[in-house]
């Protein structure tokens, strides 16, 4: 797919003078009214750059969270137009509301190469619900568009889808971009091609599972989505998370891994505990226990992922291989992620936690690259159409 880039939108259109809306996704995890991972901001950075040297008058846009169309303090974007002015080196004002008289006076004192943040789109339902009217004031405050919300452009929102056809010139973002570049290599992978997925559930992942099942020759299976698989296979799992109304959606996966020549991975030892918070009685099982539940894969299976991830030229990992956060039950997801970093093959990381685990190791340079999008790049592996992304085409 070509999608008019932003360098081209600069050199064929012009920006100076022009007011330019850029939705990105600035929708970053807040612990305690701060930012806990300011990679999305970072990521952002370069589109913001290129687009104020060139004298645009930015009008910049992003959801936080899921405020459910009402104004929450908990969800406002103001600690990160701080976060972005200091990265920058100049102001960005802040408009209190993201249409209406406030956004409009913000967009009105813009001069060339100003910026001002919008109010969480996401305080107004009519974002989500892409209604036509929240659309248009949207719309109403620029001459032109650019996407740059990678991470939400599987989301046919207003910002995202509704408001678009409005503009005659639009463009995407460097980052929606990069992230295009390199999803599309895991379209037509170089194999041996692995994927490892983990996470809570195995409803959140069904879709990419049966997708990849078809183009990956292995697929390991971690996270708390593992004990739906084993106990789908008759294993015991304890008191460990389960879909039960998953089991035949896990058998049907079984059934089309062996049919597709995929080796499908799963655990065979386990790291137990009674429960998340008693860490202390963590133990490395091969069968769990009645009274205790998995809470992270043991170390024989974090080896023999991490040996066939280095053994592999294409890998996907999108999911934590346990519950991380606690030290007593992060060896698995490290282990895995240094198998990845060690392995020459490219290597696509994405998904919150996934980053988190890799940024807490350190070891993000050492990955091929490092997805912005949890949902949005595990419905672009899958060959979906994104919303956000087919609007932008002309
Ligand atoms: C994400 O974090 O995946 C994106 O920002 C989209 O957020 P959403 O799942 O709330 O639409």
């Amino acid at each position: 797919m070509t999608l008019r880039g932003l360098d081209n939108l600069i050199q064929e259109v012009g920006v100076r003078g022009k007011r330019v809306f850029v939705r990105a996704d600035l929708n970053v995890p807040m612990r305690d009214g701060a930012i806990a991972d300011t990679t999305r901001i970072e990521a952002s950075l370069p589109t913001l750059r290129k687009l104020l040297s060139a004298g645009a008058r930015v009008v910049l846009s992003s959801h936080l969270g899921r405020p459910k169309g009402k104004r929450d303090p908990a969800f406002s974007l103001q600690p990160v137009s701080e976060a972005l002015a200091s990265r920058l080196g100049r102001p960005v004002h802040f408009a209190e509301d993201c249409v209406g008289a406030p956004a409009e006076t913000a967009v009105a004192n813009l001069g060339d190469g100003d910026i001002a943040l919008l109010e969480n789109l996401r305080f107004h339902d009519g974002e989500t619900k892409n209604d036509p009217e929240f659309a248009q004031g949207l719309a109403a405050l620029a001459d032109v568009y650019v996407n740059d919300a990678f991470g939400t452009a599987h989301r046919a929102h207003a910002s995202t889808a509704g408001m678009v056809a409005s503009f005659e010139n639009v463009a995407a973002g460097d980052l929606l971009q990069s992230e295009t570049v390199n999803l599309d290599r895991l379209l037509t992978p170089e194999r041996p091609f692995m994927c490892l997925l983990g996470g809570a559930k195995v409803s959140d992942k069904l879709g990419v599972l049966e997708a990849l099942i078809e183009r990956a020759d292995v697929i390991g299976i971690g996270g708390a989505m593992a004990y739906t698989f084993l106990a789908a296979a008759g294993q015991p799992i304890g008191k460990s998370l389960v879909e039960t109304d998953r089991f035949d959606d896990a058998r049907d996966i079984y059934e089309r891994a062996a049919v597709n020549n995929c080796d499908l991975l799963l655990p065979t030892d386990h790291i137990v505990a009674t429960g998340p918070d008693q860490a202390d009685t963590a133990q490395i099982v091969t069968e769990i226990p009645d009274d205790t539940a998995g809470f992270d894969i043991g170390p024989v299976s974090a080896s023999q992922f991490a040996e066939r991830a280095c053994g592999s030229k294409t890998i996907l990992w999108n999911g934590p291989m346990g519950m991380f956060e606690e030290p007593a039950f992060a060896s698995g997801t490290a282990t895995v992620a240094l198998g990845v970093a060690e392995s020459s093959a490219l290597s696509v990381v994405g998904g919150g936690d996934s980053l988190a685990a890799v940024n807490q190791l350190g070891i993000g340079d050492r990955i091929g690259h490092l997805s912005t999008g949890g949902g949005a790049s595990l419905e672009y592996v899958q060959g979906l159409t994104l919303p956000g992304i087919a609007a932008l085409e002309r």
